[in-house]
């Protein structure tokens, strides 16, 4: 059968803005060329999860507007189970206004009906949560909800992700929470407190951060280097395939939905690893953060 996920996150509409380069504090310029493409890290991970081939429901809100509708009609086009996203009203559906330059992005994200999700919505659904292979959280949304989520998970026996995107005060009692635990490096740099730029700096606070959550599996993602993987005593690093980048909006969310679908199917992560990494090289080929995640036959 297939694997089950649930994913509890963000749903944003994503206003793409192309421009030549950044703007300058001040200064009004034109840009090319704007599109409207479904996002939030939520959503894009649920839809990689989908295109893979697993049955995934996602927990979440938009607002009662358009842009809701239009993330809502896509998320059903992929066979996203969307009958625990709430609408809500008088709030905006959230959006990330994403300005960007040839391989450059920067984003500004308004929460909007993202940041009316609530531990009381979250335990409404906790059957949900409980009835899945997998659960995955990052933290577009209020940390009480994904808390929420992550303790019916653990008290379901259920595996965990946290992708503590963007980077938000965690509890050590919250973050032990997770199973497998999955920052960027500058992510990783801001849960540590230290610097991790150099290979070395990073290796030692991963062996350090074993040491604080010794049951989680650490995996830092480093764009084009790929990932670093701490799971037992050794570091294990899976180095990305060079490609032509065309966007790196969602390229973790590819990632982590691969890594969250090896999970939910039961396969080691010898396996999952490089497949995630393959996942998340695929989706910078292409625009928009979910057009690119790749179905698993794009994969094998
Ligand atoms: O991870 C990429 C996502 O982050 C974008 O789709 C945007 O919505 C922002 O939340
Ligand atoms: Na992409």
């Amino acid at each position: 059968r297939k694997p089950r996920i649930a994913v509890v996150g963000s749903l944003n509409m994503d206003l793409v803005i192309s421009m030549p380069r950044m703007p300058r504090m001040g200064e009004s310029m034109q840009g090319d060329d704007i599109h409207y493409i479904s996002g939030g890290k939520g959503a894009n991970q649920a839809v990689g999860c989908a295109k893979l081939g697993a049955n995934v429901d996602m927990i979440g809100a938009v607002g009662n507007d358009g842009f809701g509708a239009q993330i809502l009609e896509r998320m059903n086009g992929f066979g996203v189970g969307t009958a625990a996203i709430a609408v809500l009203e008088n709030v905006p559906t959230g959006t990330a206004t994403i300005l960007h330059t040839e391989g450059d992005n920067c984003i500004v994200v308004v929460p909007g009906a993202n940041g009316k999700c609530t531990p009381e919505q979250i335990q409404a659904h906790a059957s949900m949560i409980a009835g899945a292979d997998a659960l995955i959280v990052q933290l577009e949304i209020p940390l009480p909800a994904v808390e929420a989520a992550l303790r019916i998970a653990r008290e379901a026996g259920i595996p965990t992700i946290i992708n503590p995107a963007p980077a938000a005060a965690l509890t050590d009692e919250q973050l032990g929470l997770g199973d497998y635990f999955t920052p960027n490096e500058t992510e990783f740099e801001f849960y540590c407190g230290a610097s991790a730029s150099t290979e070395e700096e990073l290796f030692g606070q991963m062996h350090a951060w074993k040491k604080r959550f010794p049951q989680q599996t650490l995996i830092v993602t480093r764009g084009k280097h790929g990932i670093s993987c701490l799971a037992g005593d050794e570091i294990v690093t899976v180095p990305a395939p060079l490609v032509s980048v065309v966007d790196t909006t969602g390229a973790g969310d590819s990632f982590n939905a691969a890594l969250c679908f090896g999970l939910a199917s039961g396969w080691e992560l010898e396996r999952t690893l490089p497949l995630a990494v393959k996942a998340a090289s695929h989706s910078v080929t292409v625009f928009g953060a979910q057009d690119g995640m790749p179905a698993l036959s794009d994969l094998e």
